[in-house]
Formats: structure tokens, C-alpha cells, sequence
């Protein structure tokens, strides 16, 4: 542990920010290399003339800070770490970073099966870094997951995430295509949940860069309209989904109307379109007859 005095650390941390970035990512860094949780940032001005204890010195955290901001290289990748629900997952380039808006996944479950104690039998198709299946492995101990990635350097992240994150085995990985893994369960599936790569071409090219440079292109393109990967899931879940079983899939911005309408021509009922806190229909959801 190397000592560092709060004025000097708090002159320092002002120095970094006004250079750029923000306070988000400037508390992953502090967090995760530097060892000082976000909930003790707060206080920390409350003693100014106390010292502080860091896990790494204020040279090698600016080193990193300066990467960020130079290259524009995302500071969880950096970190190696990002928080996401109530988790602390690894990720590296090999998976998306799982974004806020993705949370409310897991929320729209909660909301079709209240009882924690539900046995469900749950797939996640393309599961990047474990966030989802392993949120819901957590919340539905009673329940088993399967979850799938076509990327074994994924499944590879999402497996430590579990194991870091669970003292249970509720939740299985597989490498594949979408469904084609999941074989030997067809019709045993009571909840599928898919956030496929769904940016369209030309909306693709022209992503931030501290996206398109650094999270892997199999995680966010989805074809010429975006909706490539969508129509597959949409297609194939009949065989897959129990009687009732339900689909719940993140799309675009601006294509929960076509999403909707695949559900409706695969014979999907009890559709919805979900919004997220920004008022965007992120999520559309139905049941499978
Ligand atoms: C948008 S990311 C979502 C990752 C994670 N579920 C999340 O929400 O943060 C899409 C994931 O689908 C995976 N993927 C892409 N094509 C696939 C395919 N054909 N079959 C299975 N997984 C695929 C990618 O490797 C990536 O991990």
C-alpha cells in the first residue's frame, strides 16, 4: 500500500479531470487499480489533512488515465474491470462492455416471474461477459441457465465472471451459433433473453471511435439492416421455447416496430414494447403461443 496525503491526492485527481474524461470512468480507475472504492470518494474531502491509501502510485494511475484520454481506449478494458447491476465483471476486448441500458433486462424479468424461488429453466443467447445470465443465476437460485457465445474467448470471460460471482453451478456455458448449441433442450425453455449485435452497416461505421476501435465488431454489427441476427433468434425460438415460453430481445433504437412484427409473423403473442429510462423502445418481449 503506498501513502499518499488527501490534499495531495485531491490536487491530483483535480489535475487528471481537467484534462478530460469523466467522473465515471475516473472512479472505475480509482476503484479498480488505485483501490479506493467510489463509496469512500465522497468522504475522502471530509479529512483533508489525513493520508490516504492507495494500491498503486498516482505516476502509474495518471499513465492509464492518460491512455484513456490520449487513445480513447474505454478505461474498463484499461482497468480490466467494469460494474454492472450490483457486479463487479471482468471484461478485456474480447466482450462488449455491458452497457447501463442492458440492466433493465434483467428488471423486465423480474417483473414476468415475481417469485425468486421460481424453478425456470433460462437461456441467454450471446452472453459476452456473463452479465445477464449471471445476474439471473444469482436472483432465481432455484432456476438453471444455459448461456451461449459464438466467441470462446467470451465464454472464457463469462465463465470467471460466474465463478467469481456464485458459490452455485446453476448456470451452464456453450459455444455456438445462437440456438444451435442448445440442441438437447428444444421445447424445455421457459425464458430466452438475446442482446444481439444489432447496429446496422452504415451505422456501424460510423460508431465513436472509443467503440468501433476497441469492442469487438461480432458483438455489435448485425448486417446490412441491423436485424440479421434478431430474425435468426426470432426464427428458431418456436423450437426451442416451451409452450408459453417467453422471448425477451434488446434491439436498436429504432426497431422494436420491425421486431415486433417478426415476433407477430413467428406467431408470437402477448408482444411489448419496453422503453427504456430514456423513453426509447429498447426491449421487445412475447410469448411463444
Ligand atoms: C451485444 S453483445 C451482448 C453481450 C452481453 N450479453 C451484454 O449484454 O453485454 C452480443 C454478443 O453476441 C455474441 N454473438 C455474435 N454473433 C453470435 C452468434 N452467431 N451466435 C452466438 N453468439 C453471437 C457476441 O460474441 C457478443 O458476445
Amino acid at each position: 500500500m503506498l501513502c499518499v496525503s488527501v490534499e495531495d491526492f485531491l490536487f491530483w485527481k483535480k489535475k487528471q479531470l481537467s484534462k478530460g474524461g469523466d467522473q465515471q470512468s475516473f472512479a472505475i480507475l480509482l476503484d479498480c487499480i488505485g483501490g479506493i472504492p467510489t463509496s469512500d470518494l465522497n468522504f475522502i474531502g471530509i479529512n483533508p489533512e489525513k493520508n490516504l491509501y492507495l494500491k498503486k502510485n498516482l505516476e502509474f494511475l495518471e499513465s492509464i488515465w492518460d491512455e484513456y484520454l490520449l487513445k480513447s481506449y474505454p478505461i474498463q478494458y484499461l482497468c480490466g474491470i467494469t460494474f454492472w447491476r450490483d457486479l463487479k465483471l471482468k471484461v478485456t476486448n474480447k466482450v462488449l462492455i455491458p452497457r447501463p441500458e442492458t440492466e433493465l433486462i434483467v428488471d423486465i424479468v423480474f417483473n414476468i416471474f415475481r417469485r425468486k424461488s421460481e424453478k425456470l429453466f433460462f437461456a441467454e443467447l450471446g452472453t459476452g461477459s456473463g452479465a445477464i445470465s449471471i445476474a439471473l443465476a444469482l436472483a432465481y437460485p432455484s432456476s438453471e441457465g444455459v448461456a451461449t457465445d459464438i466467441d470462446q474467448d467470451a465464454l472464457e470471460i463469462a465463465t470467471k465472471n460466474y465463478l467469481n460471482s456464485s458459490k452455485r453451478s446453476n448456470l451452464q456455458f456453450y459455444c455456438g451459433n445462437w440456438w444451435s448449441p442448445l440442441e438437447s433442450f428444444k421445447g424445455k425453455i421457459d425464458l430466452a433473453i438475446s442482446n444481439p449485435p444489432y447496429i446496422p452497416r452504415d451505422t456501424y461505421e460510423k460508431l465513436p471511435k472509443e467503440v468501433k476501435n476497441f469492442e469487438p465488431k461480432v458483438a455489435l454489427l448485425g448486417g446490412k439492416d441491423g436485424l440479421k441476427h434478431i430474425r435468426e433468434i426470432i426464427q428458431k425460438a418456436p423450437f426451442y421455447l416451451k409452450e408459453n415460453g417467453w422471448l425477451i430481445l434488446e434491439n436498436h433504437f429504432d426497431q422494436s416496430e420491425k421486431v415486433k412484427q417478426l415476433l407477430i409473423e413467428n406467431k408470437f403473442t402477448s408482444i411489448e414494447i419496453v422503453k427504456d429510462l430514456s423513453g426509447i423502445g429498447r426491449f421487445t418481449i412475447g410469448r411463444y403461443k
